[in-house]
């Protein structure tokens, strides 16, 4: 049971980039449990027809087109396909990333190189494609972010530099495409179960410790998230451009930049 209105996002259209897992999954179960049709994209299509049968099952609308955000040549596509669906855009929740853990030192170019062009250049390339779309509409974008880089976390300088990036370009399309109608914001999501970032980045032996330094003593869970989501992909948030809502138990506040 959602604490919204079931139809607080009726009539709208919402594209979740890395919707077939993790946050993004979730974020896309959720907004069209709110009356949201969803397009959702990843590069694994298995993954993201699992996240499209569980909206067709709570009656929703979703579309799943394979891509891959570091290529802009997929993403216009994508926003084709979604023109032709629905003919409307008004809600971009860029949630695609790549992460793992690995000492400054020995981080090749490509490999600091990949997780940029998939978090930063890849929010860059669906925010930019999808700007005709939602100017018509007078839309919104979401950027998922992180807290990692409001401090200095080991082993996470590719991820750390690209969320930070993430951050910065949020804050100037706020300002640049305000004028046009369309908000831009930021959730920074900490520690939450059930995502890859978290079995990828936290070895299994630290959780108890890791729980015992989060001020709300526990992780989050992915529909804390996807919650948030839709009170800014919502009117709700109509006077909100540009913010970061930080969602981690109060975990960055204590040092840990999960
Ligand atoms: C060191 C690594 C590495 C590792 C990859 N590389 N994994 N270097 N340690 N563990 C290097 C490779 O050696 C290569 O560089 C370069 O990175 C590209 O690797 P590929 O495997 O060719 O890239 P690709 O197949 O495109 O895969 C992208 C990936 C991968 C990010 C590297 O891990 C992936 O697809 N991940 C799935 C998505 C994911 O990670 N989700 C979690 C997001 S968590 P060389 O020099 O050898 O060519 C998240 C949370 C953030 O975002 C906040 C947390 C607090």
């Amino acid at each position: 049971m959602s604490i919204f209105r079931a139809d607080a996002l009726q009539g709208l259209v919402a594209l979740v980039t890395g919707g077939g897992s993790g946050i993004g999954a979730s974020i896309a179960v959720t907004l069209a449990e709110h009356g949201a049709r969803v397009a959702v994209c990843g590069r694994t299509q298995a993954k993201l027809e699992a996240t499209v049968e569980a909206i067709a099952a709570a009656g929703g609308e979703a579309l799943a087109v394979a891509t891959d955000v570091r290529k802009p040549e997929q993403v216009e596509a994508l926003m084709q396909a979604i023109d032709a669906r629905w003919g409307r855009l008004d809600v971009l929740v860029n949630s695609a990333a790549g992460n793992f853990l690995c000492p400054a030192a020995s981080l090749s170019p490509n490999g600091f190189g990949t997780v940029v062009d998939i978090d930063l250049k890849g929010t860059f390339n669906a925010c930019k494609a999808a700007l005709p779309l939602l100017s018509r509409a007078g839309g919104s974008i979401l950027n998922i972010s992180a807290t990692l880089h409001y401090g200095g976390t080991p082993l996470q300088v590719h991820a750390a530099s690209a969320k930070a990036g993430i951050d910065a370009l949020t804050r100037t399309l706020a300002v640049e495409w305000g004028p046009a109608g369309i908000r831009v914001n930021v959730i920074a999501p900490g520690p939450i179960d059930g995502t890859e970032g978290m079995t990828r980045l936290l070895p299994p032996d630290l959780r108890t410790k890791a729980e015992r330094a989060i001020p709300l003593r526990r992780f989050g869970q992915p529909r804390e998230i996807a919650d948030a989501a839709v009170f800014l992909a919502s009117p709700a948030s109509a006077y909100t451009t540009g913010a970061t809502l930080v969602i981690d138990g109060g975990s960055w506040l204590t040092g840990m930049g999960l």
